[in-house]
């Protein structure tokens, strides 16, 4: 008998064999910032500081990554480290009746991947248009009219070419990267395009640093607004930033956990996953508003006038900064080059919770499932994002799922598995067997009280102003087909595919055999690393 890397036993290697595993913690922990650093990092963070007090947010964010951010993040470890499945496998083995969360969270990911994967689209397509500065003097025009042609807000089957394309490209790189399996195909992707990514921003950043007014955007994004901390809104908005951005609550950490040997240091992983995440978070900030704070000198206006939300800010903002700065095509391709490799590594991870979770349902072979899972996705995404009526979509299911999917079930997960199943002592117990620095009562408390009461207050907030007002001013017929159908859809199939028998000899209630991390190696396993 041998050990893999990671030091597990023959049984335990059957079982990653079939459903494979990651070849080294390394691996692994660059996979998890991979998913971790996407397109919420580079456009998302820096928008969300600088609304929500500038350099004051800093703050709220901080301590909603050390309270909550990095103990879910152990917790979802925990669960799918213990329980070595999927999200619904690890479900049903923490205690059958829970395992329509792990679904919940599948059907989640599934809508996540289908827009998120338009966006890199974009992304791809817009790199190239930096080259020749496609957008002319007009990039609002350009992107809404001649890129995306987005009309009335109907749904039509007027299909974009100019979409169609290089979303056809992206899922099919995804197929490719998803069939090649967990460590040839995503573990691969993410030691190449990780340093790849860390180099092209960082470059990125140093060159919108030398722009002249680069320092009058740095004071925009940093000089605090001390009277923000008084606003509950500021603290969700921290909140709901450190839980999109970390990927955690909907499945992603728990699929990924699963794949790592179970000798491995969960602990000091998740560490280095959530302070790497920030960090590209912070740089992302320091470029973008560098990169403002040149365009507003050259237009002689005040920063707040050339920042922009989300979309807007990559696909608007950026375009005319584009035009504007000496070697231009060169900070275009880095940002949507950075956009389209942060955004790549972040959709892998999210749709191989649903190839996971069919993989363990079904007993599937890897290529089967992947065919199974990423064709309707992709014809899905397709048909809903390459027509002229996709933005407006996107822009609803976006939105609705990430407060109202998102959020609820990493709420509702984390009350179930702290009050219901009384879970986190043995959970904590699992991660400490080789975990460093240990974690014991404080993670208890941050877990099962102050990170749900912090979500609970991020949902309150954002519910209260869905009803106040149609988000967007959209359409209620959009808002209630693409946003409030789908989020109570999400959890009611989740729990009717719960009901589906597993593949036979499927071991569930309880952590499988071979998972004890403190069991001994077999006298004749060696350490292999
Ligand atoms: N965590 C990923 C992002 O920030 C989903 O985009």
């Amino acid at each position: 008998m041998s050990t893999t890397a990671g030091g597990s036993t023959q049984q335990e290697s059957e079982e990653q064999g079939r459903r494979g595993a990651f070849s080294s913690r390394r691996v692994f922990i660059l996979a998890a910032i991979g998913s971790a650093v996407g397109l919420g990092n580079i456009w998302r963070f820096p928008y969300v500081a600088y609304e929500n007090g500038g350099g004051a947010f800093v703050v709220p964010y901080l301590v909603a990554l050390l309270t909550a951010g990095i103990p879910f993040l152990l917790l979802d470890y925990a669960i799918g480290h213990r329980h070595r499945g999927s999200a619904p496998l690890s479900f049903a083995r923490l205690r059958r009746g829970t395992e329509g969360l792990g679904w919940w969270q599948v059907g989640i990911c599934f809508l996540i991947a289908i827009y998120y994967a338009a966006v890199i689209a974009w992304a791809l397509r817009y790199t190239f248009f930096s080259l020749d500065e496609a957008w002319g003097d007009d990039p609002e025009g350009f992107f809404f009219g001649e890129f995306l042609q987005a009309g009335d807000i109907r749904v039509t089957a007027d299909v974009v070419p100019g979409v169609l394309v290089p979303l056809l490209i992206v899922w099919l790189a995804v197929l490719a990267i998803m069939a090649l399996g967990v460590q040839r195909g995503i573990g691969a992707t993410s030691l190449i395009f990780i340093p790849v990514l860390v180099l092209a921003f960082t470059a990125l950043v140093v060159r919108a640093l030398f722009l002249p007014g680069a320092g009058e955007g740095l004071d925009a994004l940093f000089t605090p607004d001390w009277s923000a901390l008084g606003s509950a809104s500021v603290w969700a908005a921290a909140f709901g930033q450190i839980f999109f951005s970390l990927s955690i609550g909907f499945g992603i950490m728990i699929t990924y956990a699963s794949y790592v040997g179970r000798r491995e240091d969960m602990i000091g992983s998740g560490l280095v996953v959530g302070f790497s995440n920030s960090g590209f978070e912070l740089l992302a900030g320091i470029g973008v508003f560098a990169a403002l704070g040149f365009m507003a000198q050259a237009g002689g206006v005040g920063v707040s006038e050339v920042a922009s939300d989300g979309i807007g800010l990559a696909f608007v903002a950026f375009p005319a900064i584009i035009s504007e700065a000496p070697a231009g095509a060169l900070i275009g391709v880095l940002f949507f080059g950075s956009l389209v490799i942060a955004g790549i590594t972040s959709l892998v991870s999210v749709i191989e919770v649903v190839i996971s979770a069919v993989r363990d349902k079904l007993d599937t072979g890897r290529l089967t499932a992947t065919l199974g899972v990423v064709v309707p996705a992709a014809v899905l995404s397709l048909v809903l994002f390459s027509t002229t009526s996709g933005i407006y979509v996107l822009d609803v299911v976006d939105h609705f799922v990430n407060q109202y999917g998102i959020l609820v079930v990493a709420l509702i997960s984390m009350l179930v598995v702290a009050w219901v199943l009384r879970a986190l002592t043995g959970l904590g117990d699992h991660l400490n067997v080789h975990g460093r620095p240990r974690i014991g009562a404080g993670w208890r408390i941050l877990t099962s009280l102050v990170a749900p009461a912090g979500l609970a207050v991020v949902l309150f907030f954002a519910l209260r102003d869905d009803l106040r007002a149609p988000y967007e001013d959209y359409p209620d017929w959009l808002l209630l087909v693409f946003g409030w159908l789908l989020v109570v859809a999400l959890p009611l199939v989740g729990f009717l595919l719960a009901r589906l028998p597993w593949r036979a000899g499927t071991h569930l209630d309880g952590a499988p055999p071979g998972s004890d991390p403190a069991a001994p190696l077999h006298a004749t396993e060696g350490g292999s690393r």
